[in-house]
């Protein structure tokens, strides 16, 4: 296995103060207490220096995911395996690795257009995680875990199986789950592919097979109890923002959550309760229902 986690998303914001306020307040996320020479902001989740960096830009969307890999050798055998199979790596400068907090990275883009950072040697922060509406503490792992990154990311990837194949059997993945959620009538087929990285959390990453204009369909965060969920549904109301899906339960990662929409246009997904799994003896599954009970969905489109 090659991934570790799924180390940190930079997200492009035309409006970077709102994005900073939605991550705080209602998320419940850390300000991270700098700005770049770029103008970027972070938010922090654990004693990474950022889960999130949020960069002014034109227009919303999700720039890239950070993968992060355990040391050099995992991560060259990699950058070597997408070279000789014809993915065009781009190796990162110092400047920007020091901007990642990372000691190297390369970057790379998949079959569908999506853009990864592939990286080793994350640096830390030390200082304590403080949560401006009180988080007791987001679920990114622990001692026993490991890191289990911040939590897991869903992709549009309308080249679904060459998609599929890249993350696989060269970037490091394992499946999860293959999903085919009950669809209306006449309505397109719908696939969520769900992907597990080298640590317990059931995905970190997943790819649905058709396009989204945010570059992203939707992004986790966990936390630990479930009055933190709907304390932060509470905010989501207080605040008229728009609620993407009502409280509910996935049947595949056991996630008690809702869907809120960020500013500019980013689902996020609030949870609790996500399942761990022990990928030793694990069998990939097939799903034909997504949910346990509740997630009433309305998503754009
Ligand atoms: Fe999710």
């Amino acid at each position: 296995m090659g991934v570790a986690s799924i180390g940190y998303v930079r997200i492009a914001s035309t409006d970077t103060a709102a994005w900073m306020s939605f991550g705080t307040e209602i998320l419940g996320l850390m300000d991270a207490g700098r700005e770049d020479a770029a103008g970027a902001r972070f938010l922090r989740m654990d004693d990474h220096p950022f889960r999130f960096m949020i960069e002014p830009a034109e227009a919303d969307k999700l720039l890239a995911c950070g993968l992060e890999y355990r040391d050099r050798e995992d991560w060259q055998a990699v950058c070597d395996a997408l070279t000789a199979a014809g993915h065009f790596v781009t190796p990162g400068d110092s400047d920007e690795a020091k901007r990642r907090c990372v000691s190297n990275f390369a970057t790379v883009t998949d079959p569908s257009g999506n853009v990864l950072e592939l990286y080793y040697g994350r640096l830390l922060d030390y200082r304590p995680l403080v949560s401006p509406v009180g988080i007791s503490e987001f679920i990114t792992g622990d001692e026993s875990t490991g890191d289990m990154g911040f939590g897991h990311a869903v992709l549009p990837a309308p080249h679904t199986e060459t998609t599929l194949s890249f993350y696989t059997d060269i970037i490091g993945l394992g499946l999860s789950d293959d999903l085919y959620p009950p669809m209306p009538e006449g309505a397109p087929e719908s696939r969520v592919i769900f992907m597990h990285a080298d640590n317990p959390r059931q995905h970190s990453l997943a790819l649905y097979n058709q396009p989204h204009p945010a570059a992203v369909v939707h992004l986790m965060v966990e936390v630990a109890t479930l009055d933190e969920v709907g304390m932060a549904l509470d905010r989501v109301q207080k605040a008229g923002l728009p609620l993407l899906a009502t409280l509910g339960r996935h049947i595949n990662d056991n996630m008690c959550s809702f869907y809120v929409l960020a500013p500019g246009g980013i689902a996020v997904e609030y949870g609790y309760d996500g399942l761990l799994v022990n990928w030793d003896n694990y069998v990939p599954t097939v799903s034909t229902e997504g949910d346990v009970w509740g997630h009433e969905y309305s998503f754009p489109g």
